[in-house]
C-alpha cells in the first residue's frame, strides 16, 4: 500500500468524527441562510473539544448534525467508518441511542420526575448502563436522588442532566453551552463533572460555549465563524476547572 494510503487510512481510524464539505442551509430563496459553508473537520476520539464562536456561526447546528439530530444539506459527516447522511431516520435514532449523550443549557429535566426517575428514562432503554445512583453520584448528587428539578439549584439540575446524559457510558457527550446559564462557581463544578467524564468513562466531549476560558481545560480548541472552521488549537496541557477564569 502507498504510503499516503496509509496515513489516510490511519487518521480515518483516529478520528472518531470527520467532516467534509459539510454544508447546511436553512430555507430557500431570498430567505437562505447558510449555517455551515463546507466545514472540513477531524475530531480525534478521547479529547474535551471545546467550540468557540460568535452568536449565529453554526455552532450548534454542527453539534446537531453529527449528533445525529439533524441532517446536513450537503457533504459527508463521519462517525468513525459510518456517514451518517447516509444513515436512515431509524438508523440515526440507533446511532444516537448507542453512542450519544446531549446536555443543553436549559436541562430539559422532566418536572414531574425525580432526579432518580429523570435518569432512569435514559437507563430503561440503554444495552449496559450505570445503575442510575451511580450516575448521580458521579456528578455528585447521590443525596438528591428522590429531588424534584423544582426541589433542584440550577447547578444541581444541569447535573442531574449531565447524569442522564452519562449514565449509558457514551463514546460521546455533546455540550451545547452547558454553563450558560449558571454563575461562575457553579459552572466550575460543571466542567469538573465534564472532566471526569472524560477520564474515567473515556468518552470524547464536545462543548460548545461563549465562556472562551473554558478552552483552557480543552484538548482542542475549534474557533468557527460564518458558518466554518477559522483555526483549531491543540493544547499541550489542560488546565483544571478550578483554575479557569470566567
Ligand atoms: N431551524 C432554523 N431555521 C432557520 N435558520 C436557522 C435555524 N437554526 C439556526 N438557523 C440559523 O443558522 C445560523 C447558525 O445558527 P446556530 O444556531 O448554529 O448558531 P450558533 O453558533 O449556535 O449561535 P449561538 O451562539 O447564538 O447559539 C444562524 O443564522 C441561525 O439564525
Ligand atoms: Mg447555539
Amino acid at each position: 500500500m502507498p504510503v499516503s494510503q496509509i496515513e489516510i487510512s490511519e487518521n480515518l481510524h483516529e478520528a472518531i468524527y470527520r467532516t467534509v464539505g459539510l454544508t447546511k442551509v436553512y430555507g430557500e430563496g431570498a430567505a437562505a441562510v447558510h449555517a455551515l459553508r463546507g466545514v472540513d473537520l477531524v475530531i480525534p476520539p478521547g479529547e474535551i473539544v471545546v467550540l468557540l464562536g460568535p452568536s449565529g456561526s453554526g455552532k450548534s447546528t454542527l453539534l446537531n448534525i453529527i449528533g445525529g439530530l439533524d441532517r446536513g444539506t450537503d457533504g459527508e459527516a463521519w462517525f468513525e467508518d459510518q456517514n451518517l447522511a447516509d444513515m436512515s431516520d431509524a438508523e440515526l435514532t440507533i446511532y444516537r441511542r448507542d453512542n450519544v449523550g446531549f446536555v443543553f443549557q436549559f436541562y430539559n429535566l422532566m418536572p414531574s420526575l425525580t432526579a432518580r426517575e429523570n435518569v432512569e428514562l435514559v437507563t430503561e432503554i440503554a444495552d449496559d448502563p450505570m445503575d442510575p445512583g451511580e450516575a448521580l453520584a458521579l456528578v455528585g448528587l447521590h443525596e438528591r436522588t428522590d429531588h424534584f428539578p423544582a426541589q433542584l439549584s440550577g447547578g444541581e439540575q444541569q447535573r442531574v442532566a449531565i447524569a442522564r446524559a452519562i449514565a449509558k457510558r457514551p463514546r460521546v457527550l455533546f455540550c451545547d453551552e452547558p454553563t450558560g446559564a449558571l454563575d461562575s462557581k457553579t459552572g466550575r463544578a460543571v466542567l469538573k463533572v465534564l472532566k471526569e467524564v472524560n477520564e474515567t468513562l473515556g468518552s470524547t466531549v464536545l462543548i460548545v460555549t461563549h465562556a472562551a476560558a473554558t478552552a483552557d481545560m480543552a484538548h482542542r480548541v475549534i474557533h468557527f465563524a460564518d458558518g466554518d472552521v477559522r483555526e483549531v488549537i491543540e493544547n499541550e496541557t489542560q488546565a483544571d476547572p478550578d483554575e479557569i477564569e470566567w
